[in-house]
């Protein structure tokens, strides 16, 4: 496990565009694993950049989203796929075919789950996944619980998710409770993880991520298992290390 200490959140963002741009520059094809959220923003604020200076082409990329809450469709402000395109997909030239994000519409919700493993597994393994990780220790929507829940699968998002997203919904009232994830095995099979994270309230679960007992209680302190994995933090996150 290496761990990056940048001293600030631009630092971060620059040094994880630059993991997403080489990939995609000795890969053209590669397979993307990416996260929402607030912690993202700027790398996919550079990315496009880079794109829009014509250095990159995503024509051949394909892209699995971690996770999208349950009841949100396409055009939703708050939902997954919406965010994903106001803030990447619509930017670049990536094909709207090789994007895959769970579809949170579904009627079938286990066998929306079955389906997205799949996909995954169809396009061999993902190249290079993205994290970013919950004050609880989360990755994905892989909430603190008694087991390492293996594939994508729905989960019943815990009340200090839905309040630490409420911020981007117009009240806590509006967050979905439930949403389709990638699971801990899913993500695990990426050939290399790179794990976001800023601010102190990360602090705790980043340390017990680097150097916590391996419990599904901290579901991101699985990753110590994974051979290829770089945390990024700033130094507020760090601060418990
Ligand atoms: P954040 O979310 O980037 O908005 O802090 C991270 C997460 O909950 O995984």
């Amino acid at each position: 496990m290496e761990v990056i200490v940048k001293n600030n959140y631009q630092e971060i963002s620059k040094l994880a565009s630059q993991y997403l741009l080489n990939v995609v520059k000795a890969k053209n094809d590669a397979v993307l694993g990416l996260p929402t959220g607030g912690t993202p923003l700027g790398m996919y604020d550079i990315v496009v950049n880079e794109y829009k200076n014509k250095n990159i082409s995503f024509q051949n990329v394909i892209s699995f989203n971690l996770d999208e809450y349950i009841g949100l469709d396409e055009n939703s402000k708050y939902s997954y796929y919406y965010f994903m395109n106001k803030n990447l997909f619509s930017h670049i030239d990536i094909k709207k075919e090789n994007i895959h994000i769970p579809n949170g519409t579904t009627t079938d919700v286990q066998q929306e789950c079955i389906e997205y493993e799949n996909k995954i597994k169809e396009e061999g393994s993902m190249d290079i996944l993205f994290l970013g990780i919950g004050k609880n220790g989360h990755i994905g929507f892989n909430e603190p619980s008694n087991y390492f829940e293996p594939y994508t699968h729905e989960v019943i998002l815990q009340e200090n998710t839905i309040k630490a997203n409420s911020r981007f919904f117009k009240d806590a009232e509006g967050v979905p409770k439930t949403a389709i994830t990638m699971g801990i095995k899913t993500i695990l099979s990426a050939k290399k993880i790179i794990l976001l994270a800023t601010g102190e309230s990360k602090a705790d679960a980043v340390s017990k991520t680097i150097k916590g007992k391996i419990t599904p209680g901290l579901p991101a302190s699985i990753l110590q298992l994974h051979n290829d994995i770089t945390i990024i933090t700033d130094k507020d996150a760090a601060k418990k290390i």
